[in-house]
């Protein structure tokens, strides 16, 4: 198989189309089998659920090629899991999760010519997600949906790489604290729309949300969690009901103790304590693990002692061990990666 003609290491994080895309409509209570399709665009009616009521939730994962040249994909029963929580949140069907990772392992062989390579430091982003397609105008739930994956190959979700962030302590909310913050559903990315806009205007990268109801913790980004580390080197991140469980996060807190032998704390974080820590990061599988320079709160500046050069101490290692294991360099956990065949 002979890849495209792309130069992988100058990739953004952005859309490329690519040849193939998985396809699946519920209808009638059930799936159909599903089918790879060339056709990219989507023709739905004018008033279906999704376009009215935003009944959309979605999934994002990665295909690496590792250093002995396989194409692998990272934890994909997790997303299937997640997304299942995601659909019933929102009164969708699921779609199986056997079947998930099926269609995600299909459509990556299908796109296989758009897996950069090993060392180019791009990936093939997977996103998988699924709308409600048939036409509602009262509030409900819509009684047909469509699922679907695409891929698309990318670079660093942060310009400038591994270049430390700066993050504002955002006065907006992102999720209420009974509401949708623990599932990967459109809503909630349509929310953080204008405070991130606003946040590069004034020359942030990402916005850091705190929990609606006190507004005293610390939460997460638009797209991704916090991680800490304290002086004397653990790792620490929030504890909430209202982020993403992010599989990355989940990821690292077992690299952390299993792999590196440093103790890893799921707690409350409180603003009040940022300035305590000697690193920060953000997780996610787009971001990776993007160190934090600098947070600031109201025009007080935290500045973490790793600076704003370099990713910190812990953070480097945390980093180079979870994609270690992603590009097949360092042995991997039972059952984290699953080959593309
Ligand atoms: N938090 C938000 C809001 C996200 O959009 C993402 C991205 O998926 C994450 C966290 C990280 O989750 P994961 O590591 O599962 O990609
Ligand atoms: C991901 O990391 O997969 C995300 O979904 C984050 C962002 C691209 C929305």
């Amino acid at each position: 198989m002979e890849k495209k003609n792309i130069d992988w290491s100058n990739l953004g994080f952005g859309y490329i189309q690519t040849d193939f895309r998985f396809v699946s409509n519920y209808k009638n209570g059930a799936w159909e089998e599903g089918v790879l399709t060339e056709d990219a665009n989507v023709v739905i009616n004018e008033c279906a659920g999704v376009l009215q009521y935003a009944q959309t939730v979605f999934e994002g994962m990665k295909a690496y090629t590792t250093s002995d040249g396989r194409i692998v994909t990272f934890r994909p029963d997790l997303n299937g899991e997640r997304m299942e929580q995601s659909a019933k949140r929102l009164e969708m069907p699921v779609y199986p999760k056997e079947k998930f990772v099926e269609a995600v392992l299909k459509t990556i062989k299908a796109n296989e010519a758009y897996v950069p390579p090993y060392g180019s430091g791009a990936t093939l982003y997977v996103r998988p997600y699924m709308f409600g397609s048939n036409p509602v105008i009262g509030v409900k739930p819509a009684d047909e949906f469509q699922f679907r994956v695409f891929t698309t190959p990318v670079g660093p979700y942060f310009k400038g790489g591994v270049k430390p962030l700066t993050i504002r302590v955002s006065d907006f909310d992102r999720a209420a604290p009974n509401g949708t913050g623990h599932i990967k559903a459109g809503l909630n990315y349509a929310m953080s729309l204008h405070a991130i806009v606003d946040a590069h205007k004034q020359g942030y990268d990402e916005n850091m949300y705190l929990d609606a109801g006190s507004r005293t913790k610390v939460e997460e980004t638009g797209g991704a969690n916090f991680l800490f580390v304290t002086k004397d080197g653990k790792v620490v991140t929030p504890k909430s009901h209202s982020i993403l469980p992010s599989i990355t996060r989940r990821s690292l807190m077992q690299v952390a103790k299993e792999y590196l032998g440093l103790e890893a704390e799921e707690r409350e974080i409180y603003l009040e304590e940022l300035q305590d820590f000697a690193e920060c990061g953000l997780c996610g599988t787009a971001a990776v693990i993007s160190p934090v320079g600098k947070i600031v709160d109201h025009g007080k500046e935290i500045c973490f002692p790793s600076g704003m050069t370099e990713m910190g101490p812990v953070t480097k290692q945390l980093y180079e061990t979870l994609t270690g294991i992603q590009m097949g360099t360092i042995k991997a956990p039972e059952g984290w990666i699953v080959e593309v065949k």
